[in-house]
């Protein structure tokens, strides 16, 4: 099929017909539909100012308003045929436009420029795909607190190399990914800030020959700030890596606890219990029940990072100013986004719904003997053991309960003692190999004692509610 070169806006200067493949290659519309709001807003604000100016008539502007509403609600209502020969959002718009109201529509491109157009549209909608997800990721936030508070007297391993480490209280590790995420919605707030800034009134690249009114669209648009240089206005692409790096990261954070979700709900763990609600079942097997969001969530870090590497691929070594290589932005960005939104709700209904199982935490804190080092310690301490032998004899101690079964809570006197004849001291020994006084004992600023980790909690709900 050839596509008469009377279909496109920028009919004037070519003659012939154009090539399928040209059309093809050339269309956005399947993707930047989803822009519609956006564009239209911009071509609203753009209107209004063109009418402050003289170069719209009071009537012309209500024309082109009221037919804006119209395409606006046709879109919304799925009622936009989409067709590749009008290329972008833009033009659809615009020819609909056309097609409603007639001649005033021509006036509506009068110094504008689609490059000017498509740069608006991805601002405004950085904007608002930053503010929403960070409020989404700051209700995160919120959840891993209510668990972490909630759960604030039951201990779990740390762990090191995947191995026990030492007794934590399970807010700990909930309070870590808190932060992590708390940091993400600080890095949206950034790519927020910095999308704040007018692209729109740039034209092509150089400025229009109107003595246009910039100081007016900012206003009409809600933007902070105005582009300093139209040709780095239309060029750059920084609003839309600010939000992918932060969607990355965001990423890797929420594939690090669903890794950990993924672990938890084994049954070689068997920390935690979903509810059925966010799990899913064999065909085959029928006593399965699987993390599949968290495994999703882990799978999907790729496909972030890929759209990160993307965007920054596409503007490496591109000279100034407008080149269509831009056009590419589309995809990464309306994927990221929308990922990025599965994502974060997909971990708030697991952290709401999290059943942790004590016991279990417990006895893997036993087999894995996860208070040798606070023994060690409590010899040196108590016993004015130089440390050297008390981790020898703690070691000791460790051999003896492998080779006869026991744990350093269940180990009887008389075969503790031969490891160190001060194990024989019952009430010392047991203090010093209780989990939940091992966690209070790290009561250094940051630790996992109870009241460092109420501490956490406190400053948390302050960070949550400056952050609004
Ligand atoms: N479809 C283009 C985009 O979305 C609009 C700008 C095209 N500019 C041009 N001179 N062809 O990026």
């Amino acid at each position: 099929m050839k596509h008469s070169s009377s279909d496109k806006l920028w009919q004037g200067r070519s003659s012939g017909d154009v090539a399928d493949i040209t059309v093809e290659i050339g269309q956005s519309i399947d993707l930047d539909i989803q822009l519609y709001r956006e564009d239209i807003q911009g071509s609203r604000a753009h209107a209004r100012m063109l009418e402050k100016i003289g170069i719209l008539k009071r009537e012309e502007l209500d024309q082109i308003l009221e037919g804006l509403t119209q395409v606006e609600g046709e879109i919304a209502a799925g009622q936009m045929t989409l067709r590749w020969e009008l290329e972008d959002i833009h033009t659809h718009v615009e020819n609909r436009l056309l097609e409603l109201i007639g001649d005033p529509a021509r006036k509506l491109h009068t110094a504008r420029s689609r490059n000017d157009q498509v740069a608006v549209d991805t601002h405004l909608f950085v904007k608002k795909k930053a503010a929403a997800l960070r409020f989404e990721i700051l209700d995160l936030c919120r959840d891993l607190l209510a668990q972490a508070e909630k759960n604030i007297d039951i201990t779990i391993p740390a762990y090191t190399h995947l191995q026990v480490a030492q007794p934590a209280r399970l807010a700990h590790p909930l309070m870590a990914h808190f932060w992590s995420f708390f940091r993400d919605a600080e890095r949206l707030q950034f790519a927020l800030q910095q999308a704040d800034r007018l692209p729109l009134g740039s034209g092509a690249c150089l400025g229009v020959n109107y003595d246009t009114d910039r100081e007016f669209l900012r206003e009409e648009l809600k933007f902070a700030a105005i582009y300093e240089n139209s040709m780095d206005a239309v060029a750059s692409r920084d609003h839309i890596l600010n939000l992918l790096y932060a969607i990355s990261v965001f990423g890797l954070h929420a594939s690090r606890i669903a890794e950990e979700i993924i672990l938890w709900c084994s049954v070689e763990f068997s920390f935690l219990k979903l509810p059925d609600s966010v799990t899913t079942g064999s065909s085959i097997m029928p006593q399965k029940k699987n993390p599949d969001l968290a495994e999703l969530i882990r799978g999907k870090t790729g496909r972030l990072n890929g759209n990160l590497v993307n965007m920054m691929t596409a503007v490496k070594g591109l000279p100034l100013a407008y080149n269509r290589d831009l056009q590419e932005d589309r995809q990464p960005l309306l994927d990221s986004t929308y990922q990025a939104q599965l994502i974060v709700r997909s971990l708030r209904a697991m952290v709401q719904g999290m059943e942790f199982q004590d016991r279990n935490m417990q006895q893997s804190l036993e087999k894995g003997y996860a208070t040798a080092t606070d023994l060690a310690d409590a010899l040196v301490w108590e016993k004015q053991v130089p440390f050297r032998e008390a981790h020898h004899a703690v070691g000791k101690l460790v051999a003896i309960c492998e080779q006869n079964g026991h744990s350093l809570t269940s180990i009887p006197t008389s075969e503790r003692s031969q490891a160190h004849p001060a194990f024989s001291d019952d009430a010392f020994y047991r203090r010093a190999v209780d989990p939940a006084t091992s966690a209070d004992r790290k009561r250094s600023q940051g630790g996992t004692a109870k009241s460092r980790i109420q501490e956490q909690f406190a400053l948390a709900r302050r960070k949550l509610e400056e952050a609004g």
